[in-house]
């Protein structure tokens, strides 16, 4: 005992540590949304009495176009003024908030005191990437967090502070990347480069391939066709949506053991071997608007299943789920299924199968000549009482709905991002 306690308390640290990185994950981060910095003091720290002046703010300084609350003296607020230019930035400031103005370069100038940056946020502003002075963010060896999205930036921005954790590029006009742009970020944990203009070529050198702790990709909204080479094995969150994709090699996932959520929903997937998915760590996966046409091996530990959007005409239970082991049940909570080509419902042996489903979402379907059709139920729920918004609608169960199971079509938790609102995020 008494050797093993400083082992479980290292652990349980690390354990911690790690959750609480997960936690402030945005992996529901709706990239349109803004969000309002909290200004307003909740505790007034204790001013000068002889003075009447804050201290912190008297003696540190703050740039005249910024806020300095006196309660997070490390911290300048500078956003939504409409600055053109970064103002000079006093020595002490590690929290630096400069989102939403219309800066186009980032000058060496502005940052010569400041050396104890740790966050920087200089989202939605107009940065190019040949007005960023060379080597202005490398040298912040402290630096944890970047925020640079939004912004019309045309190359990965390159040199980068071995330090940093957390990458924010969405949303910019990133094409190209410098041969070794990324090799020092041995730090990074989330690297967002949704919306961009990314093609496979990018990634065929395996940049990312050494960025050991990196647990979040996000890659949705780019050029690429085919599945990104050599990601890290740390990976747990990989988002490819909106790409055009069109396969995924055999044993592809074999170096990602890690995976948790997969999304690669709005691409040109079609023929995907059969046991592509069979992944250990697997909760998430959302394929839906793809090409496919035949369902595929369901991993045990896989709880919500998006394949709407398909070709499928005919989901078959015992290629989802070869064999029933009755000591470890199968996870899968939710399946969607809507707008594909089934004229029938899914066999009842997918009850047997998942014993965990509470709803497999119908919705419509498409006939082989494009019509539109209802299956007689769009929704099946195996629990009738296990919603909060199901406040007291008639159910008129006079059409032969199958006894434990309910029909309804319009329920608000049918939303595509039900699960990712509900149970994601209630993790944090
Ligand atoms: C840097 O600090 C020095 C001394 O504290 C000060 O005189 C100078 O104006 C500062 N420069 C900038 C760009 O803030
Ligand atoms: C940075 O600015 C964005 C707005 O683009 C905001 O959503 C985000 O919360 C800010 N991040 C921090 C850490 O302040
Ligand atoms: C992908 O494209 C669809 C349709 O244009 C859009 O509704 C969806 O929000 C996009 N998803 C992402 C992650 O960009
Ligand atoms: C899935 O993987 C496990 C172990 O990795 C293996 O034992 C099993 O046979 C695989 N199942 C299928 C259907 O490929
Ligand atoms: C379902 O798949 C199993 C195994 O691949 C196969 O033996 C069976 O014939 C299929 N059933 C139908 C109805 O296609």
């Amino acid at each position: 005992m008494g050797f093993l306690s400083p082992v479980c308390i290292l652990f349980f640290f690390f354990g911690a540590q790690v959750y609480c990185q997960y936690e402030t994950y945005q992996w529901d981060e709706d990239y349109g949304q803004e969000s309002n910095e909290d200004y307003d003091p909740e505790f007034q720290f204790h001013q000068n009495a002889e003075y009447g002046i804050p201290f912190y703010q008297n003696t540190l300084g703050c740039a005249s176009e910024c806020f300095c609350p006196t309660n997070f003296p490390s911290s300048m607020y500078c956003d939504n003024r409409k600055l053109k230019t970064i103002p000079n930035i006093p020595m002490h400031v590690q929290q630096l908030y400069l989102q939403f103005n219309e800066i186009d370069s980032v000058t060496a100038n502005s940052f010569i005191n400041a050396t104890h940056l740790k966050e920087i946020n200089l989202s939605h502003n107009k940065i190019k990437s040949q007005k960023i002075d060379y080597g202005v963010f490398a040298k912040f060896s402290n630096l944890l967090q970047l925020h640079l999205e939004h912004n019309d930036l045309e190359e990965f921005p390159f040199p980068l502070p071995n330090s940093l954790e957390r990458l924010l590029l969405g949303y910019n006009k990133i094409s190209t990347l410098q041969t070794h742009a990324m090799d020092g970020l041995v730090h990074l944990t989330m690297l967002d480069l949704c919306h961009n203009h990314l093609h496979d070529s990018v990634f065929k050198e395996k940049n990312l391939a050494k960025m050991e702790k990196l647990m979040q990709l996000n890659l949705c909204h780019n050029r690429l066709e085919s599945m990104p080479a050599g990601l890290p094995s740390s990976l747990m969150y990989l988002s490819l949506e909106n790409n055009s994709i069109s396969s995924i090699p055999d044993n592809y996932f074999d170096k990602l053991p890690k995976l948790h959520a997969l999304r690669i929903s709005h691409n040109k997937l079609q023929d995907i071997s059969y046991d592509i998915f069979n992944l250990s760590s697997l909760i998430e996966l959302n394929v839906g608007h793809n090409k496919l046409k035949k369902a595929f091996y369901v991993p045990r530990n896989l709880e919500h299943l998006y394949l709407e959007n398909n070709e499928i005409e005919n989901i078959n239970v015992t290629m989802m789920c070869p064999s029933i082991d009755p000591l470890h049940h199968r996870h899968l909570t939710y399946l969607r299924v809507d707008q594909n080509k089934l004229k029938e419902p899914i066999s009842s042996y997918i009850w047997f199968c998942f014993p965990h489903i509470h709803s497999i979402y119908y919705g419509e379907q498409r006939s082989t000549n494009g019509q539109i059709i209802q299956l007689k139920t769009q929704v099946f729920r195996r629990f009738q009482d296990d919603d909060d918004d199901d406040n007291g609608d008639d159910h008129d169960n006079d059409d032969n709905t199958p006894e434990g199971q309910e029909q309804e079509g319009t329920e608000q938790h049918l939303d595509p991002h039900y699960y990712e609102i509900q149970e994601w995020q209630d993790t944090r």
